[in-house]
């Protein structure tokens, strides 16, 4: 298996897909138990993850994903990231069947914050699934696109999400072998080490 550092070079947000090239049922069971497996403050997990492969209904979601249409039609899947967007279920479902201590954090330093602090609060746990499933896929093999680049109303409203709300949307599958923005044809991008990590 390759080493992380090394997954981390090759991985790369992909924007042309072989629309040939569909992911098997066994790597697709595998990126759902990794979703399941992220981790979340307090376990708090606040999420649904919502895979879609039928082609009729990656193409009804093509013209609300700005330029990310091409990446709808063409690659295996579409993952759809949403949040809890109903605080009662959330506190009832999620919440309640945590520790105490757990309980508690929530109780003393979430809860007392505004709705719009706490469903922020929750979106970052989203956020961080998305960072956790990239480098899974990869270590699979598959190419991915994280795309913010979606009309989340739209796909709440095409996916039929009511106590959820879409945040963003990731596409998998296989790369297109000319999609010019793999590392090979064009290298990463990234600030200097030494602008973004200090050590004391
Ligand atoms: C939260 C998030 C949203 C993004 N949205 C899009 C998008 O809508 N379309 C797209 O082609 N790339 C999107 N990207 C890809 C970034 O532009 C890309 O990760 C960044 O330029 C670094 O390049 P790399 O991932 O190829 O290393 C997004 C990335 C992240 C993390």
């Amino acid at each position: 298996m390759m080493d992380f550092k090394t997954l981390a070079g090759d991985r790369y947000a992909t924007k042309k897909y072989d629309p040939s090239k569909k992911i098997s049922n066994e790597l697709v069971a595998q990126l759902k138990e990794i979703l399941r497996l992220s981790p979340s403050s307090i376990n708090s997990q606040p999420w649904r993850f919502t895979f879609v492969s039928d082609q009729k209904l990656k193409e009804e979601l093509a013209p609300f994903s700005f330029h990310n249409a091409s990446k709808l039609k063409d690659a295996s899947h579409i993952v759809v990231f949403s949040v809890i967007d109903n605080l009662e279920k959330f506190e009832s479902e999620n919440i309640a069947s945590l520790p105490e201590g757990a309980i508690a954090y929530y109780n003393n330093n979430i809860k007392p914050g505004s709705e719009e602090q706490i469903k922020a609060w929750m979106a970052h746990q989203v956020y961080l699934a998305l960072g956790f499933f990239l480098s899974g896929a990869a270590s699979l093999g598959i190419d991915s696109t994280p795309m913010e680049g979606v009309n989340a109303a739209e796909y709440d409203r095409v996916l039929g999400l009511k106590d959820h709300k879409t945040l963003f949307a990731v596409a998998l599958g296989y790369r297109d072998p000319d999609d010019f923005n793999q590392p090979s044809l064009k290298p990463k991008s990234r600030i200097d080490i030494d602008k973004v990590i200090y050590s004391i």
